[in-house]
């Protein structure tokens, strides 16, 4: 349906002889093409492929001042026959919308969000690289757009889809601090949502957890920072006596694809798993005594981001060495061959564009 709706501008000439797919950053290389569509008159309309350019607005836009944004991460593989893949797409689908009903914004039809994002990547395919741990990173967003002043709903959004080609997010192993001062959520909140405002209160905390020396924060609960919740750009996972730990999802703990991902290959391993709470005495006690075999960080951009160590209080927890046997190593293996068509996709999980 989506292709009679959608108009489509390709570039007169592409810029991929520019980048330098050696030497792929995080998110500052943009695609040839972008998929925008209007939310205006209570439906989406003017859906369009064009190029990546860009976008004027008046100083009273609404997301400027209320922050009526949310966002979503996926990303491209270029798989061992050639074909474009991406994991679940319809899980970020679905929690765009989530984020969306809780940042009182409309939800995108499904033919709009798929078709906006298979058809931008039939036309960007050759910007999916395909070098070991490369991929393109799939930025779609929406944000409000009515020119007003007064503190309420938009009545007008944009929805984007921009792509990035990327290499990893985190290059080495991590060391990440408890955060005991600063609350990223709370119950009742948007903590479980993807939207923009939860990044931004999130730089401060990490750049001073940076300056210090670490990657990244450990958010603890709101109320007495004594369980450890997720690491903001990834969600956090533990083997501790042999068993798979992670903290279940609430209202203050994003609901990651790759976390999920992650749990069902480990049910289907009947490897022991918990989602319970984790405190941050279990974790520290648990690390000194060697029962903590391994910490690491699920995410989309991360994907399985193993940790070196865990500060906490002025002194840094150092954990085992991941092996190649370690169940992050082995569960990152399982989703690289996932993508890349190594074996076979029994759950139905590849989406082919
Ligand atoms: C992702 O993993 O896709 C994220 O959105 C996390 C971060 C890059 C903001």
């Amino acid at each position: 349906m989506i292709d009679t709706l959608l108009e489509i501008n390709p570039v007169a000439q592409s810029r991929i002889s520019t980048v330098d797919f050696d030497n792929l950053q995080f998110g500052r290389t943009f695609a040839d093409h972008m998929f925008m569509a209007d939310y205006a008159d209570g439906q989406w309309q003017n859906l369009q492929i064009l190029p990546y350019q860009t976008l004027q607005f008046s100083p009273a836009l609404m997301t400027l001042h209320y922050g009526q944004a949310i966002f979503e991460g996926m990303k491209a593989y270029k798989n061992e026959a050639g074909d474009i893949t991406i994991l679940r797409p319809l899980k970020n689908w679905a929690r765009m919308n989530k984020s969306a009903a809780r940042m009182c914004m409309p939800e995108l039809p499904e033919e709009v969000f798929m078709g906006g994002l298979t058809e931008l990547l039939r036309l960007d395919a050759a910007w999916v690289p395909s070098a070991p741990g490369c991929s393109l990173y799939i930025r779609p967003f929406m944000f409000a757009t009515d020119e007003y002043v007064g503190v309420a709903p938009s009545k007008t959004y944009k929805f984007l889809i921009i792509n990035s080609p990327v290499g990893t997010y985190y290059s080495k192993p991590v060391k990440l601090r408890i955060e005991t001062h600063y609350v990223r959520a709370a119950k009742g909140g948007v903590g479980f949502a993807k939207n923009a405002g939860n990044y931004g209160g999130s730089l401060l905390p990490a750049k001073l957890a940076q300056d210090a020396g670490y990657d990244q924060i450990i958010w603890t609960d709101h109320k007495e920072h004594r369980y450890v919740e997720e690491a903001g750009t990834m969600n956090l996972m533990f083997v501790i006596d042999g068993k798979l730990v992670t903290a279940p999802i609430s209202d203050t703990i994003l609901d990651g694809v790759t976390r999920d991902t992650i749990l069902t290959i480990a049910r289907d391993w009947r490897m022991p798993l918990e989602e319970r709470p984790v405190s941050v005495d279990e974790l520290i006690e648990g690390i000194s005594s060697g029962r903590v075999q391994e910490a690491f960080g699920a995410g989309t951009a991360a994907v399985v981001s193993p940790m070196y160590a865990i500060g906490h209080e002025g002194t840094d927890y150092a954990l085992p060495e991941i092996t190649a046997d370690s169940f992050a190593r082995r569960v990152y293996r399982e989703l690289d061959d996932l993508k890349l068509g190594r074996k076979t996709d029994t759950r139905n999980w590849v989406y082919k564009v």
